[in-house]
């Protein structure tokens, strides 16, 4: 049967992956570092069949745009010339996070679609060459083949620019906490956002900083030195959303909830409260590390902001995989 279903989890990055060298084959300007989450996570069945005569795509209980129908169009060609079939397909997803709430949906979408497809359409594929095609959908979701903490390598071509895990799920008992803040659809989408940050003059100097800060975020990992870790993480998310603010025009992703989150982190940090550390993602929405210890008391605290929406609690969770529930 050409059916399949996969789970795929979303990721956030430590070191953000920010500027493609290469629009088409989205080959990113930078290696990157990132946690699979374990309650943010897309399931998506696709089938293939020869008496399909058109194919479609739907996401449960949301709308899709022909923009993102053509983006997942684009991939299942991928997929269907590496496979060497033209049958049209039929996908379904769903998401364990509303769309509206602004967690990035596309790395946990692509990284689905892309392990459910290939095993619709016959491929057996190595877990490098699915993240090489989930890649080529999304950038970030080839950080959302592989397990726990993981590692995507920039390289030079499409060939070796893929994602490994550096450690398993269980290798360190962190969580993210993902604060949901009010209005956070983000108006200006990463790849638009992207372009206009190559022209910017800070971000050759990110580019210049990065190779140091991820050899300080492997050695935090390498010894679990929780200190280290969110000094860098926090580094890299001030760094990449400093350079957004001053690309031309300026676009500002934090809105007022955001800021007042971080100023509440700080505080509980250095009043030797809550030991937790920010990074940001392309919207307002506020990620949290700690460890696993400190989750429920560091929750409590951040829920009493106003404006603060839910909060999800996410472990470093498995990267994607088949599973045998189909949607349809
Ligand atoms: O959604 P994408 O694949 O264009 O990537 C966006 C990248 C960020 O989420 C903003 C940063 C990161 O490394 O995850």
């Amino acid at each position: 049967m050409m059916k399949a279903t996969a789970k795929a989890p979303a990721n956030i990055g430590f070191i953000k992956y920010w500027g493609k060298r290469d629009e088409e084959l989205r080959l990113p300007l930078n290696s990157s570092i990132s946690i699979t989450l374990s309650n943010c996570f897309t399931i998506t069945t696709v089938k293939f069949s020869k008496n399909f005569k058109r194919g479609s795509f739907k996401i449960v209980g949301e709308e899709t745009t022909k923009k993102e129908k053509e983006r997942v169009l684009k991939h299942l060609d991928r997929i269907r010339k590496k496979a060497g079939i033209n049958f049209k397909a039929r996908v379904l997803s769903q998401n364990s996070f509303p769309k509206k709430a602004g967690i990035a949906s596309s790395a946990s979408g692509f990284a689905a679609l892309t392990v459910a497809a290939s095993k619709a359409a016959g491929l057996k594929l190595s877990q490098k060459e699915l993240s090489i095609l989930a890649r080529q959908g999304s950038g970030s979701a080839c950080r959302s083949i592989p397990d726990g903490f993981v590692e995507w390598k920039a390289g030079s071509k499409n060939e070796n620019s893929y994602s490994q895990s550096l450690y398993p799920p269980t290798y360190w008992n962190l969580r993210d906490l993902v604060v949901v803040v009010k209005d956070p659809i983000k108006k200006v989408g990463s790849t638009a956002a992207m372009k206009l940050s190559l022209k910017n003059p800070y971000f050759k100097k990110r580019l210049q900083q990065l190779p140091k800060r991820i050899k300080k975020i492997k050695k935090a990992l390498t010894k679990k030195d929780f200190a280290l870790l969110g000094e860098m993480i926090e580094e890299d998310a001030v760094d990449f959303h400093a350079i957004i603010m001053t690309s031309k025009p300026p676009i500002f992703y934090w809105n007022k909830v955001t800021m007042d989150i971080i100023h509440k982190v700080i505080e509980l940090r250095e009043e030797g409260i809550v030991e937790s550390y920010f990074t940001i993602d392309a919207g307002p929405n506020v990620h949290l590390i700690c460890q696993a210890k400190d989750a429920l008391s560091l929750k409590k605290e951040i829920q009493k902001i106003k404006g603060v929406q839910k909060i999800i609690v996410n472990k470093p969770a498995s990267g994607a995989h088949l599973i045998n529930q189909h949607l349809f």
